[in-house]
């Protein structure tokens, strides 16, 4: 990884090392945390709020400062020399506002453009985490819910990829449980020839779901034969695990189309993976006398739960709870990762509380109050809703059909792009390939955009004439953004690659120095991002951006003007950043609409 040249981290994190070093000096008895933020008031870009609470901790100790103004007034004045700041004042009760150098501020600008946005990733305190998304079910429908966890697990792995850490993406697919005795029992039943047959004989896994389901409720004789089947399977026999192994193989295909039209990559490592070690974990937790029997089963008590954890059901078999435990024990102690994320609906809020606990009594978990790392976080996400404010489903069939869905989404696409080229007489100017490139780009850009925008515990609603809209804070506008941009800079007849080796930004106009200053802060919304785990972060961030563009483009003269070559690199330089958000959403820019 090349260092940059303008100093590494997010801006934020540039003026807190100052901020530490100056606190070491003004205050060298207590050891408090840099607390620096974006400005609020129009006094400095960025402040430093740490002198209130430090008064709070020093007054009545004997301590030379008389109020919490003075301490603020010390932080000011102790604060290393550096380039990165022109200004500062100190406000009421000791807030120190800061003005950054607006030669600062161009340096950093140019210096992405020159060794590419990389330089601007921010630094994150682990190296490795597991991102655990996704992860539908075997031979049973993969829902909206998952399409929500496939699209928001995959641009927190973006964004933690960005920022240098490692991640495991992790599918952790159903694909272990009794119902697969079921399945293999209808198998055998109704493909006699089921091992020279290939996958797409079998047809429709959640029809072929229903079906085995409907038998073994109305048939105990077979009922009994999935139970066989079960404990063969689990025994390891060789035919009830190709079988298993065919099952699986359909349901992979399904997944992977959709995998496929989203551009997300995943591992998957289903809970059948983690099963061979699930009794010597539980009996790690049984040596630390955590598991207790109850009615039979054997449990974890947790504090603040009214029931109990369930780590072997009545019946000797495990359970969600107990691949969930297993799976945390592997992830910590194989694979040693530094934090684990799980992205699911908010419903399983509840069990996840739970094991989260149960491993914190093991012991697996530093309590964090001493600790931050290693660390476990459940990011839960609200429901998707029709139009009607009901759980969504596409017409009247019971499910929504993911494939279908994201198909439609790209054909919108399409016919609206057709219609607006075919007016402006630009129709002859695009390829059969462009036009599909963009429709894609633009269609699962919008669904994606669409759910990514809220807070990711909000239920959303969706919408196809909402997100494909070309008006208000859509990736249809974004792309607009964006596109228009590489318009300007097209048709400048410049060499933008040219320039930016051979010529400097500045940010005299002050339009020109709020963009400026929005775009460095790109860093710290990603760090924000990552540490919150909320990509919403990012998408007003970037809607945001596309604002601030046009107030400067509508001030500020670019082609034909004096400040031309300065102001094209700031086109540059947005165009960069945008490419880079949407990059990081999942979404794929187009340069031309
Ligand atoms: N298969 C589960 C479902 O569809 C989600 C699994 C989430 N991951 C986990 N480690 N529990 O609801």
């Amino acid at each position: 990884q090349e260092p940059a040249a303008v100093g590494a981290g997010s801006v934020k994190q540039q003026l807190s090392k100052l901020v530490i070093s100056s606190l070491r000096t003004t205050v060298p008895e207590v050891d408090v945390e840099p607390m620096v933020e974006v400005c609020t008031g129009k006094f400095g870009d960025y402040q430093c709020n740490n002198a209130m609470g430090l008064w709070s901790r020093v007054k009545g100790s004997g301590t030379s400062f008389k109020n919490p103004n003075a301490i603020g007034q010390a932080i000011a004045k102790n604060l290393p020399p550096s380039d990165i700041i022109e200004s500062m004042s100190v406000a009421g009760p000791g807030f120190v506002n800061i003005v950054l150098s607006n030669s600062w501020v161009a340096k950093r600008i140019q210096d992405m453009l020159v060794n590419g946005i990389k330089t601007w990733a921010p630094i994150l305190p682990v190296k490795k985490a597991v991102l655990d998304f996704s992860s539908p079910n075997i031979a049973k429908e993969m829902h909206v819910g998952h399409l929500r966890s496939t699209i928001i697990g995959d641009t927190l792995a973006r964004m933690f990829e960005f920022s240098n850490v490692e991640v495991l993406r992790r599918n952790h697919v159903g694909d272990w449980g009794t119902q697969f005795g079921m399945l293999i029992q209808y198998l055998f039943e109704k493909f006699p020839n089921w091992e020279e047959i290939g996958t797409q004989a079998i047809g429709d896994l959640q029809t072929f779901y229903k079906a085995s389901k409907h038998r073994f409720d109305g048939d105990p004789e077979f009922k009994d034969r999935a139970q066989q089947a079960v404990v063969r399977l689990q025994g390891g026999e060789g035919r009830y695990r190709a079988a298993w192994n065919k099952i699986c193989e359909i349901s992979r295909n399904e997944f992977d189309l959709v995998y496929k039209r989203l551009n997300v990559v995943l591992e998957e490592k289903g809970e059948s993976f983690y099963n061979p070690y699930i009794p010597q974990v539980l009996e790690k937790l049984d040596n630390k006398g955590l598991i207790k029997e109850s009615e039979g089963a054997r449990v974890i008590f947790i504090e603040g739960h009214q029931i109990p954890l369930i780590v072997v059901k009545r019946d000797g078999g495990f359970n969600y709870a107990s691949t969930d435990l297993t799976a945390l024990w592997y992830r910590l102690n194989v694979e040693k990762a530094e934090w684990i994320i799980y992205v699911t609906d908010v419903g399983q809020q509840q069990h996840f509380d739970m094991f989260f606990s149960a491993a914190r009594m093991a012991g697996w978990l530093p309590d964090p109050k001493e600790k931050k790392f290693p660390k476990t976080n459940h990011v839960g996400f609200g429901l998707v809703l029709g139009s009607d404010g009901k759980r969504f489903r596409t017409r009247s069939t019971e499910v929504v059909r993911l494939v279908e869905l994201l198909d439609e989404a790209k054909s919108r696409s399409k016919s609206e792009l057709l219609q607006r080229l075919t007016e402006n007489g630009k129709i002859v100017d695009w390829t059969e390939g462009e036009l599909e490139m963009t429709s894609e780009a633009v269609g699962y850009g919008a669904v994606k955009y669409a759910d990514l925008k809220n807070n990711r515990l909000t239920n959303y609603t969706f919408n196809f004439e909402q997100m494909l809209s070309d008006k208000g804070n859509t990736a249809v506008y974004l792309q607009y953004a964006h596109a228009r941009i590489c318009s300007i800079i097209r048709k400048s007849n410049k060499d933008v690659e040219e320039l930016k080796m051979s010529s400097a930004i500045s940010l005299d106009h002050p339009d020109e120095r709020v963009l400026g200053l929005y775009l460095i802060r790109f860093a710290e919304v990603v760090e924000e991002a990552c540490t919150n785990l909320l990509p919403n972060v990012l998408c007003e961030y970037l809607y945001n951006l596309s604002e601030m563009f046009t107030k400067f483009y509508t001030n500020c003269q670019v082609v034909g003007s004096p400040e031309e070559t300065s102001r094209l690199l700031l086109c540059q330089a947005t165009a960069v950043v945008m490419r880079q958000c949407f990059e990081l959403l999942g979404i794929t820019p187009v340069y031309k609409l």
